[in-house]
């Protein structure tokens, strides 16, 4: 059997993952508590890697992990070239274009300032809709139009609760996003029975835990 070396994202993902790893018996080596990065479970031949979401979708392009377990948004914001295996239904979320409420969003005479960490995703939203400046930043968006950076964010929202704490809506939606297994695409093929062994198992979970069945 080949050690098969699975990346997991850390933060919201990771937590749920855990508990998921556990109960369908893996993860034994893993100590949450812990501030190392690698686990081996030795028995079964699974080395887990925790890295930042954003860098997932990289170590598993490059073949460092054969799989990874990170969200919807990043794989999305990122286009790497991987294969997406499994929607696991967990971290549920989605993408939002927010602001104060009555913001006018579509305006041809005028360039929509859009303050996001996922600029691709914005782009490609606004493509055909109202021409945008971007302005990058790497978290707490919501501040940007409240201090007069932007009009309007594009960011996740899960329960809605920063938006309505800093007095912004929602006001136009953009995509469903939930942790999904995915593997590098030369691994696929060269440890096709380890993957197929790991995804199945969690596939299982997720039909026996889902209330959405249809995913695939
Ligand atoms: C995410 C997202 C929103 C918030 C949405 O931020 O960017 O700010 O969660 O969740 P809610 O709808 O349940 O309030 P995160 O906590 O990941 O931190 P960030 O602002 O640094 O991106």
């Amino acid at each position: 059997m080949e050690m098969l070396t699975i990346a997991i994202a850390k933060g919201r993902i990771e937590k749920d993952l855990l508990c998921i790893l556990k109960e369908i018996g893996l993860g034994a080596s893993i100590d949450p508590k812990s501030r190392k990065l690698v686990f081996i479970d030795s028995d079964v031949q699974i080395k887990y890697i925790f890295v930042k979401p954003v860098d997932v979708v990289t170590y598993v392009e490059k073949g460092v992990a054969d799989i990874g377990v990170v969200g919807k948004d990043v794989i999305v914001e990122q286009e790497g070239n991987i294969y997406e295996l499994l929607d696991l239904n967990i971290a549920k979320c989605h993408f939002a274009v927010a602001g104060p409420p009555l913001t006018q969003i579509y305006n041809p005479n005028k360039r929509l300032r859009v303050a996001t960490k996922y600029v691709n995703i914005a782009n490609k939203f606004f493509e055909d809709r109202q021409q945008i400046e971007t302005i990058f930043l790497n978290g707490s968006v919501e501040l940007a139009p409240l201090i007069g950076l932007s009009d309007v964010i594009v960011d996740l929202v899960e329960t809605g609760n920063t938006l309505r704490a800093n007095g912004l809506e929602e006001l136009e939606f953009i995509l469903e996003s939930s942790a999904r297994v995915v593997s590098n695409r030369v691994s696929y093929q060269f440890k096709f029975e380890e993957i197929n062994k790991f995804v199945e198992a969690l596939r299982e979970w997720r039909n026996n835990n889902d209330q959405n069945p249809t995913a695939k």
